[in-house]
């Protein structure tokens, strides 16, 4: 879409029916071309063409679509607000008088950056950087709408948009140092960013100080604001194209006129935010929208007593509200608590434009919502006001009420807020399986009035309410009542209110949510905290623990590191060399490639049974939706209906067997993805004998899918065997056996796996998120039958991989290139997050069964170990057969049998993640060692000491070590960096001294084996040119955020002498780089760098030979790079090499080394968890780039956080359908996840001879000792544990939840106590806890909920 000429043109002129839209200070008029229910995302990238802003989840989760917005202020006449939005959310109509800016308006190659983006790109912010441009815009609209910045406002700011890549810590560091209060240390660090302080305002040419007002026209920045151009909202509107109706009052009479219009059998929607739509997706279609944001009335703030806000008021915009009154007036201190609770709603930019009434609807329509918003204004008695379409009259009622009125036709116009008698003490709750962005798994409000006088008596009945425990529940009627006369310093009154309530709650079982047991116990444990946080320092001082929540403080990093300046470029900490680029959003991904004329779009059908076959497959009805092309199945498949070349058979679509629930059935193809995603939903599959699918190792081992490995050392299916096992247990004085689940994860690439297939005159040149572009080629070739070099696959970069798209994505390019071939024109995939987690596998998950012998001092004797591995329906990728090796860590095992074991579960095929298998196998060796130090009482540090492994010792599958760097070198510098030994006595004083917070600090070791697999060739180009000695490099690696691209042109800029400017990456592709294999375990970068240097050295030894020459004819001869890369060119050297890095050249195997040391604190009532301090050494050799390098280590290490901890996968059993589908269900770290300390050293002084340019990779290892997390929390639980008296070992399945921590702990009434000593005196109706009574193993809600959990 074409904008308006001039932005004076549009008042006025704008023709009738037409809605004017300001984007990055351009006008746009949008009519009935423009769907009524098109978000703003698809508006910019698809009509406005800015492909900048990415998208994603469409679910307000991940934030990479954020923009800023300017709209008028309803509260102030002629003022405009600003703020960051996400654009997937916000219907494009609704943004009508407008004004909104994108990451291109911020900052570009043309006009300069700003400071914001420079700040990223210089603190080695991006990686993949998908979402980048999300970072920036939502940074920049916290920078606009508060005219500064503080370090906490950074933090809290971006508790909505994820990061697979970075680890956040370099995020949070760009932009704290332009932060008012940022740490000294990156204030200077932004002074040293190159100009950085020079960065021009884009709109105003001026120096931009990294701030900006929104309430003054020209601020002190001299960043204008342009909202004064917005268009003012005058009109009513009204569009009816007699599909959707659209309709924007300016009043409540006009809301209620447009209300009247409205058939009884019509579905219909007030948008306010739109936000609604992330929670319950399926809510729509409707054909009626009302847009209320232009009616003033429903933004109306009354600030005195009592208080009242207007339907429309944002959440954000309430926040506001209440911190003044909070502070402002006594009898509304309680909104403190409020402020609190709804900073946890959501994120900032949901909060920004999402209604609380909107909230409050979404709980009208499904009661089961844990709404916070409903729950806190409960709480605290407010009163609905509303209005009928049908009635002149206004009605009020209370919350509970709200939910039983008909809503229908009817509209909440606004909430009073009474004020609340001081002395009354009023809590609220909200226990989340990740710190932000996450709803509740309970969330509870309690407001008892008690007499401090008289034994902190309970004076009138209290109010004590839940949410997530049953759609019907939510007041404790019961344990109000009981409550009601007693006193809160009475133990008895304590433990039996806590038991009434645990009779009365009784939490549903519902596959998505947490178990009703965890549920139960929450509620109690929240009532705990309550009275604890009550009676204060009443209670006694280790007790006092359990009436505060876990406080985050600021978080902060340090990076130490060796500047090997010798061999600079390499060595250098430089910026990524495509950083820029992906900053202003000019970085181009797949779907940024504008679509051809006829171009179409194709959305899946998906199989909604994992085990079932398909009787039969109507589209009719999607054909008739207009728009709609064809409808693709395995029938248009000319090939192989496989997309797996040459492999085992995994069907690009089902034709009758169907083997996990996503499966492809088929695609739809329409003129646009909209039309195309909506279509496949109307295709009807039906299907028969379906049954029930095995989706568990367990449940697939008792029907026997599974096999023995092929044992890569024999070739035979056998396990692997070191040494003499049997004797080594007979002697074993000690022995011990005991299992660990290990659960699966999402890769979570935040670029979404698509494919576009173009017919050319000589085939199909495709464009594919892979990893293994080579792979792409040969799999499109099958299945379209037709040979290899009609296929052109290229690859510019990818958002992220971690193996994700090494084979995965070849499902979309298949299915494309048959649409591509049927219907003879390109044809584009781009799935969204739900399609995307469904279609496709993910990390495999895990069971590891051991038997271990061991000596009194914890020294291995002897270990049986056999590892599970869930393949899903195909075993290609399975990883056990490697884990021989990664299985040892650093240690010694005299005695050892390994069985790899695959399984075949009713699951999609599973794949690579990031060390995929050797993180799992770390994690079973250090959970023996665990285990070990539990037998024998021991400190497990001791236990790792003891088994380290020497030189020269025979290893399983591994070659004998030179050295034991773990023991030499880094134990010793991280114990020392990270205080370890006094740390160690502080925990413990802190475990003493706290009987419901517990902390735990540990420490893993990392031995990872590098061994290039001979497979691993890449072909590699450099081509001078003549005309200006610049360099291109094309390699056929994939840049995917990982550095390659950064660290290829470090090296041909060293190897060519000559500056890194002139040296420039070109995409990969399959001509030149023909052949190459997958991008991945790390190989990708070593390898590529290699083979650069190589080429770069043929090059540079012809240039030099012409030099001497040169020379020899005029020794005084001076020649510049550039002149001499044309004297070469005159005498006809050739300025390019193509080097093929296979055979002998490649670099040698070597062992990479790492530890990590942290420490953890749990909320033992609630299983919430800090990640105090982290502190990790790694050892990369001589660091080509501390940059890249520390990225890597960094983003693995919180990546692997994740598996640990929150990213829990969840199917429903009876189907096989995995519900972890979106960001609502499946919680990766967010920035308020990481180590709130962050200390990363690269290993000083080191080198590596078998390396590239005597460094070593960083790509995957960190992952891999991410299981400190698993080990610190043990400890920390272990600690409460133990003061019940219960030292057994306790298995730790992952990924370790909240719940699971609080269930592990074993929390029970019993303990609710008011001091140590309570326990002397118990009253007979209450016991001390048993500990055979604590669950050895909970958490896991198989049993008692319909799901599982991998
Ligand atoms: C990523 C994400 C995370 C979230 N996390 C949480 C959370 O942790 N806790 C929590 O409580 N909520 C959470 N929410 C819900 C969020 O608070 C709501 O989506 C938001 O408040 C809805 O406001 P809205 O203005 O966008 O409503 P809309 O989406 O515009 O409307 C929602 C519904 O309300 C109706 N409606 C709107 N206004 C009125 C009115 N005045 N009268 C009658 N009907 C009306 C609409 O017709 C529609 O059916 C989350 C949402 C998202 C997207
Ligand atoms: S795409 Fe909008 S928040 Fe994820
Ligand atoms: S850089 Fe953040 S997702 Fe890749």
């Amino acid at each position: 879409m074409a904008p308006q000429d001039t932005a004076s043109g549009a008042r006025g002129e704008a023709p009738p029916r037409r809605l004017n839209i300001k984007i990055n200070n351009k006008y746009y008029r949008i009519g009935p071309e423009i769907s009524k229910d098109m978000p703003l995302i698809d508006f910019l990238r698809e009509e406005v063409k800015l492909p900048g802003t990415k998208v994603l989840c469409r679910e307000g989760g991940c934030g990479v679509c954020t923009v800023v917005a300017t709209a008028p202020d309803p509260e102030h006449e002629g003022a405009h607000k600003t703020f960051g939005v996400n654009a997937c959310q916000l219907l494009v109509y609704a943004c009508a008088g407008w004004s909104i800016e994108t990451v291109e308006y911020l900052g570009n190659r043309y006009d300069g950056y700003h400071t914001l983006q420079k700040a990223l790109t210089g603190f080695y912010g991006t990686q993949c950087g998908y979402c980048s441009p999300g970072m920036i815009m939502t940074m920049y609209g916290q920078l606009k709408s508060s005219g500064s910045l503080t370090a906490a406002q950074v933090e809290e700011s971006l508790d909505g948009n994820l990061c697979r890549c970075t680890g956040y810590r370099p995020i949070l560091d760009a932009f704290k140092s332009l932060a008012e209060d940022g740490d000294q240390c990156l204030k200077d660090k932004l002074v040293d960013i190159e100009e950085a302080n020079n960065a021009k305002c884009p709109k105003t040419g001026n120096v931009c100080k990294g701030k900006c007002e929104s309430s003054k026209e020209d601020n002190e920045s001299g960043c204008k604001n342009e909202q004064e151009d917005a268009d003012p909202i005058e009109e009513e509107v009204e569009f009816t194209d007699g599909e959707i109706q659209w309709y924007r009052p300016l009043t409540l009479v006009g809301i209620k006129n447009a209300l009247k219009k409205i058939r009884q059998d019509e579905k219909y929607c007030i948008v306010v935010g739109n936000t609604g739509q992330g929670v319950y997706k399926e809510d729509g279609p409707y054909t009626t929208y009302i847009s209320t944001n232009a009616v003033k009335a429903l933004y109306n703030v009354t600030i005195g007593e009592p208080l009242t806000l207007g339907a429309n008021v944002s959440l954000s915009r309430a926040i506001e509200v209440f911190q003044h009154v909070a502070n402002a007036y006594p009898n509304y201190r309680y909104l403190d608590a409020l402020v609190r609770h709804w900073k946890l709603v959501a994120n900032v930019s949901v909060r920004n434009t999402g209604s609380w009434a909107g909230n409050l609807m979404l709980k009208h329509k499904h009661p089961e919502f844990p709404s916070d918003i409903f729950l806190t204004l409960l709480a605290v008695d407010a009163q609905l006001t509303l209005i009928d379409a049908d009635r002149t009259d206004t009605t009020q009622v209370d919350l509970e009420t709200f939910l039983r009125t008909d809503m229908s036709k009817r509209l909440i116009t606004s909430v009073i807020l009474p004020p609340m008698a001081q002395g009354m003490q009023f809590r609220t709750y909200k226990i989340t399986p990740r710190t932000v962005n996450a709803h509740a798994y309970v969330n509870a409000c309690f407001k008892i009035k008690v007499d401090p006088d008289d034994g902190f008596k309970v004076t009138e009945t209290p109010t004590i309410v839940y949410g997530g425990i049953h759609p019907d529940f939510i007041h404790a009627k019961q344990t109000e009542s009981f409550l009601t006369g007693r006193s809160l310093m009475e133990v008895p009154t304590i433990i039996n209110a806590a038991k009434v309530l645990g009779k009365e709650v009784k939490p549903d079982a519902k596959p998505q949510d947490a178990s009703p047991q965890y549920r139960r116990s929450l509620a109690q444990s929240l009532l705990y905290k309550t009275i604890v946080s009550i009676l204060g320092d009443k209670v006694s001082r280790e007790i006092t623990s359990a009436g505060t929540m876990l406080e985050r403080p600021l978080s902060s990093g340090q990076q130490e590191f060796d500047m090997n300046s010798d061999m600079w470029p390499v060595g250098k900490a430089i910026p990524k060399v495509e950083s820029a680029t992906q900053i202003s959003g000019e970085a181009v991904y797949l779907d940024d490639i504008p679509t051809l004329p006829g171009e179409l779009h194709g959305a899946f059908v998906q199989t909604k049974y994992a085990k079932a076959k398909l009787k039969s497959t109507d589209a009719s009805q999607a054909l008739a939706v207009p728009g709609v092309v064809a409808y693709i199945a395995a029938r248009d498949i000319p090939g192989r209906n496989t997309f797996y070349p040459g492999g085992v058979t995994d069907p690009v679509f089902v034709e009758e067997q169907v083997n996990y629930a996503g499966q492809a059935i088929g695609l739809i193809v329409a003129k646009d993805r909209e039309t195309a995603v909506r279509a496949a939903k109307l295709v009807t599959v039906e299907y028969e004998d379906i049954e029930k699918p095995a989706l568990t190792i367990d449940e697939a081992v008792k029907q026997g899918r599974d096999e023995l490995a092929v044992n890569f050392a024999t070739g035979k299916r056998e396990a692997h065997s070191l040494g003499d096992v049997e004797e080594g247990f007979k002697k074993a004085k000690n022995k011990l056996e005991g299992e660990l689940h290990q659960g699966s994860q999402f890769h979570l690439t935040m670029e979404a796996i698509a494919a576009r297939v173009v017919p050319t005159e000589d085939g199909y040149d495709v464009f594919s998120t892979t990893q293994w572009p080579t792979q792409t080629q040969a799999t499109v070739a099958e299945v379209l039958d037709i040979p290899a070099h009609s296929i052109n696959v290229s690859v510019r970069r990818i958002g992220g991989g971690y193996g994700g798209k090494i084979t995965r994505q070849h499902v979309v390019s298949s299915a494309a290139a048959v649409a591509s071939r049927k219907l003879r024109c390109p044809v584009r995939i781009v799935v969204d997050l739900n399609t995307h987690m469904s279609l496709v596998g993910w990390r495999e998950p895990y069971l590891s069964k051991y038997e271990v012998g061991f000596d009194d001092d914890g020294k291995f004797q002897a270990l049986k170990v056999t590892m599970f591995s869930d393949a899903g329906h195909v075993p290609n990728e399975s990883s056990v057969g490697f884990l021989a090796g990664p299985l040892q860590n650093a240690y010694y095992v005299p005695g050892l049998l390994f069985r790899p074991v695959i399984v075949r579960t009713d699951t999609a095929a599973n794949t690579w993640c990031r060390t995929p298998g050797t993180v799992e196998a770390l994690a079973t060796i250090e959970n023996i060692i665990e285990h070990i130090a539990n037998y024998l009482k021991k400190d497990p540090m001791e236990v790792r000491l003891v088994n380290m492994v020497e030189p020269e010792v025979p290893r399983l599958m591994a070659p004998p070590l030179e050295r034991n760097v773990i023991k030499d070198d880094i134990l010793p510098l991280l114990k020392q960096k990270a205080m370890y030994e006094q740390r160690k006595e502080e925990v413990e004083a802190f475990n003493k001294a706290n009987r419901w917070k517990k902390r735990g600090l540990s420490i893993v070791p990392l031995w990872y084996g590098y061994n290039y697999p001979s497979m691993f060739r890449y072909g590699i180009q450099v081509s001078i040119y003549e005309h200006d000695g610049t360099v291109a490099v094309t390699h056929g690696g994939i840049e995917m955020g990982q550095g390659i691209n950064t660290k290829v042109a470090q090296v041909a800029a060293h190897t060519l002498d000559i500056p890194i400017e002139k040296v420039i990456i070109k995409a990969s592709d399959t001509t030149v780089g023909a052949n190459s294999i997958v991008t991945g375990g790390s190989f990708g970068t070593d390898i590529c760098c290699h083979g650069t240097k190589v080429a770069c050295e043929a090059i540079r030894k012809r240039i030099d030979a012409i030099k001497s020459e040169e020379l020899k004819k005029d020794s005084e001869k001076e020649m510049s790079w550039e002149q001499l890369v044309k004297i070469c060119h005159l005498r006809d050297v050739d300025l390019c090499e193509r080097y093929w890095t296979a055979g002998k050249e490649h670099p040698h195997r070597y062992d990479i080394w790492a530890a990590c040391c942290l420490e953890v604190e749990i909320d033992v009532l609630t299983g919430q968890y800090l990640l105090r301090r982290a502190d990790i050494v790694e050892d990369c050799g001589k660091s080509m780039n501390p940059f890249v390098d520390i990225g890597q280590v960094e983003g693995a290490f919180v990546m692997g956080v994740g598996l640990y901890t929150s990213e829990l996968v969840k199917f429903d059993v009876e189907t096989g359908v995995k519900l972890s589908n979106g960001t609502w269900e499946y919680k990766p770290p967010t920035a308020l996840d990481i180590p709130v300390d962050m200390r990363v050293t690269l290993l000083p002084n080191a080198s590596n001879p078998y390396g590239v340019l005597n460094s070593k990779a960083t790509g995957e290892p960190a992952l891999c000792f991410s299981y400190v997390v698993v080990t610190a929390l043990r400890h920390a639980i272990a600690a409460f544990r133990a003061e019940n008296g219960n030292e057994d070992w306790f298995e730790m399945h992952t990924p370790l939840t909240v719940e699971k921590v609080q269930q592990l702990c074993g929390v029970r009434p019993e303990q609710f106590r008011l001091s140590r000593s309570d326990g002397e005196t118990c009253p007979d109706d209450y016991q001390m806890v048993d500990k055979d009574d604590v669950p050895a193993v909970v958490g896991n809600d198989e049993e008692s909920v319909s799901c599982s959990m991998n």
